[in-house]
């Protein structure tokens, strides 16, 4: 067979002339894809000035975690040690769409993030979501997803880009049209870290596994009745309220891999039958005297890790990437 040395781009050149006479494709774009993720979301819900991309709608509390005396067998991390006393947290529940505007009686995953202060100064975060399961595996493809949403309006001709994209991708079909019932309070959701992270304790075993919280109240949802009496933000009205009677808890869980588990794909979620391993337990205690202020200046961020856990699924770096896009961009608005 005739085999060239010549890289195939100047083997083109050579044959055909300049490549620019070729090229129909667009030009590469010179963003980032972190960036690109961003003007994605922007596309879809718009420029709110001074707002997160994603999640700008949500409410800051405060709490504590306490681990449990397992969580030192999965990892060394400074938090997963039991000590006399318990690690302060930094809670953020939020709506999952990227519109601040919007009424929290719509359907939608929502979001939880936590913030671990620890007694030597670090932080490390959770950032979870109230779906077992994301639409895509990586994140060129949540790109994609999201232009196509945006591309998508009531003028787009049939089938739309999105109707072309479900079509194809059955995992975002499935998140897209799954229900996702109306929680009585964010304290009454379990939330999911769908991405996969790995764990080393201190004798250097090694763990794979995706974050589990579980509501210690149980899980409890509204009827479209209940629903239909609801105020738009209903859900930050009922967290106040209910943690002026105490706190609201969840239990923090490690869904352990098996052998074959896709640790890079987050559209699949693992099978309810893996072993768990209970870390501890977070206890919101408190709202914040100014949650709007709080906010603004607060950066969750999934890749923001401590010895004894590390990134395992490729997206959590993008995703972390593109947070700080997010964060630069609603700084320089303030
Ligand atoms: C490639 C995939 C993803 C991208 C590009 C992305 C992007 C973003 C961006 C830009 C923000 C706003 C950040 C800020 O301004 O502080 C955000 C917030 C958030 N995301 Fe993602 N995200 C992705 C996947 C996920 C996944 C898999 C989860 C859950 C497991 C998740 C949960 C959240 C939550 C809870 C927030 C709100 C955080 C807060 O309260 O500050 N995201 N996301």
């Amino acid at each position: 067979m005739w085999r060239s040395r010549i890289a195939p781009a100047a083997l083109a050149v050579a044959l055909m002339g300049p490549l620019s006479v070729l090229a129909e494709e667009p030009p590469a774009n010179p963003k980032s894809l972190a960036e690109q993720l961003v003007d994605a979301f922007n596309g879809v819900f718009g420029v709110h000035p001074g707002m997160r991309a994603n999640h700008p709608k949500g409410i800051v509390l405060e709490g504590t975690f306490t681990p449990t005396a397992s969580a030192a067998s999965v990892s060394k991390a400074a938090h997963l040690q039991k000590k006399k006393t318990a690690v302060p947290v930094t809670v953020r529940f939020s709506a999952g769409s990227g519109q601040p505007s919007v009424p929290d009686t719509s359907q939608m995953p929502r979001g939880m993030a936590v913030k671990f202060s620890l007694p030597d100064g670090s932080k490390t975060d959770l950032v979870v979501l109230s779906f077992n399961g994301f639409p895509v595996a990586t994140a060129e493809e949540f790109r994609d997803f999201l232009l196509a949403v945006g591309a998508s309006g009531p003028d787009a001709p049939k089938p739309t880009p999105i109707e072309q994209f479900l079509a194809t991708h059955p995992a975002a079909k499935h998140f897209v049209e799954s229900p996702k019932p109306q929680p009585v309070s964010y304290a009454t959701l379990p939330y999911f870290g769908i991405n996969a992270f790995k764990f080393t304790n201190a004798k250097g075993h090694v763990t794979f596994g995706r974050y589990q919280l579980r509501p210690v109240a149980g899980e409890h949802f509204l009827t479209q009745e209940q629903l239909n009496a609801m105020d738009p933000d209903y859900l930050s009205a009922e967290i106040r309220e209910r943690l002026r009677r105490g706190p609201a808890k969840f239990t923090l869980l490690l869904q352990v891999a098996e052998k074959g588990d896709k640790i890079d794909d987050p559209s699949i979620a693992w099978p309810d039958n893996r072993k768990q391993i209970e870390l501890g337990t977070i206890s919101i205690t408190k709202t914040v005297a100014d949650s709007q202020a709080a906010e603004k200046k607060l950066l969750f961020m999934p890749g923001a890790l401590v010895p004894g856990i590390e990134a395992a699924d490729p997206m959590i770096v993008a995703r972390s990437a593109s947070y700080v896009v997010s964060l630069s961009r609603r700084a320089q608005a303030q």
